[in-house]
């Protein structure tokens, strides 16, 4: 599948490839004859991002932004739906969806036509950007550094500081470019969230830019983290971190690499709800998360992650603040002036925010969510998920979600618009 767009002066080629961990899902499947999938679930597991999209018939566009560090991004754009609101229209207004830790463009997908969030914004008249940001499987390139290896990780050398501080700068910038259209609405989870507000604190500029900030489950603050894993490995980042880059590991569950695989298996093996899996691909316990589809959630996560990410959520864990990252006192001293790194400032992110949080949510608990929303001077509604055991990954994954959440978030969207 080959189709070639003609943009604004640029040329995006969109070619239909495999998931992340394609490979892995087949051999599960071989594995387990007698497990009853659909033929859809097959399929979605193994096909990437141009693949799903243009299997469900809706259009999509892969656009290459460079950073100015040497980054090469792929944002996925759906540029209008398949049902309703089906035509091309450059007075379309724009969403860009932010992925989380680990994520990708997939994240808003996977749960296909009528439920993912992707879709219903295309079909509800939104021209709607999928990024991804630097490092996961759709943005693993670069200008000169070689991701792949093990004696040069210069490539891994970043946190979501940058994700937020240079991805999305470049990435918003090529998006009005390319729509002409001066503002848009941001959506993120979790991470999604952490980058915009890095963004907006570091680049005040950008604020006026946005309709709204659609935040589900913004982790900024962790002094309620319930997360065993984070909260145990929290206190040795400092030793963790540099350990992972002297042995050429500063990429976390890539698709390359054999612990993915591991870990995958593992969680395979019906054992999704053993206490380690759940916390790293369900994290927590749900009764949202439909097992069925658990094939097409491996197929495209985890996406990859640079060690650095972890890194700098485990120091706002220890420090309990929300600050760049700690590089140690000299690289401290040259990059930020001081010793330790300034936090970010969170009076200058007033662009309107809309949170979105859940008291299941063990990774962004909602009392630190809580503490986030009342330090923003813009938040126009902080909107509690009204089911007990909602988590942190059902904003993105969970079954009935649009009914849930989506179809409110919209309506809050166009009001913004408005005001
Ligand atoms: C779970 O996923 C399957 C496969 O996509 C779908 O047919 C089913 O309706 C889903 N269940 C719920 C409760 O959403």
């Amino acid at each position: 599948m080959l189709r070639i767009l003609l943009l604004a002066g640029c040329v995006a080629v969109v070619l239909g490839g495999k998931s992340p961990h394609a490979d892995y899902v087949n051999e599960l499947f071989a594995r387990n004859p007698s497990a009853r999938y659909s033929s859809d679930i097959h399929e979605d597991a193994r096909l990437d991002v141009p693949g799903l999209v243009s299997k469900y018939g809706y259009p999509i566009e892969s656009h290459e932004v460079v950073t100015p560090d040497g980054y090469i991004l792929t944002l996925h754009r759906i540029p209008h739906g398949r049902d309703q609101n089906n035509r091309p229209d450059p007075n379309k207004k724009v969403v860009i969806l932010v992925h989380g830790l680990m994520s990708s463009s997939a994240c808003y997908l996977v749960l296909g036509p009528k439920n993912a969030l992707g879709y219903v914004l295309a079909e509800e008249g939104y021209d709607v950007w999928l990024f991804n940001a630097r490092g996961n499987f759709y943005s693993r390139r670069h200008t000169r550094l070689n991701p792949n290896s093990k004696i040069n990780q210069n490539f891994w050398r970043f946190s979501w500081d940058e994700i937020g501080n240079i991805d999305l700068p470049a990435s918003l910038t090529y998006i009005e470019k390319v729509t002409g259209q001066k503002k848009l609405h941001y959506i993120g989870h979790s991470q999604g969230g952490t980058s915009f507000l890095v963004l907006n604190s570091l680049n005040p500029e950008f604020n006026e830019k946005f309709y709204s900030f659609q935040g589900m489950a913004p982790a900024a603050f962790f002094k309620h983290n319930e997360h065993s894993i984070y909260t145990a490995l929290a206190p040795h980042v400092s030793v963790i971190e540099p350990a992972a880059f002297a042995m050429g590991r500063g990429e976390v569950f890539g698709s390359r690499e054999f612990i993915t695989w591991f870990a995958l298996r593992y969680c395979a093996e019906d054992s999704i709800f053993s206490p380690i899996c759940s916390s790293i691909i369900v994290s927590g316990t749900s009764d949202h998360f439909n097992t069925t589809m658990i094939p097409v959630f491996l197929g495209h996560a985890p996406a990859g992650a640079s060690i650095r990410q972890f890194a700098h959520y485990g120091q706002c864990i220890n420090t309990d603040s929300f600050r760049r990252y700690d590089h140690g006192t000299l690289t401290n001293l040259r990059k930020y002036g001081r010793r330790t790194p300034p936090e970010y400032d969170l009076n200058k992110v007033t662009a309107p925010a809309y949170i979105y949080y859940a008291t299941n949510d063990r990774s962004t608990h909602y009392q630190d969510i809580r503490q986030l929303a009342s330090k923003l001077p813009n938040v126009k509604e902080a909107f509690l998920v009204d089911s007990p055991t909602f988590d942190h990954l059902d904003f993105i994954w969970g079954s009935g979600v649009r009914d849930r959440l989506y179809t409110k978030m919209i309506r809050l969207m166009r009001e913004a618009e408005n005001a």
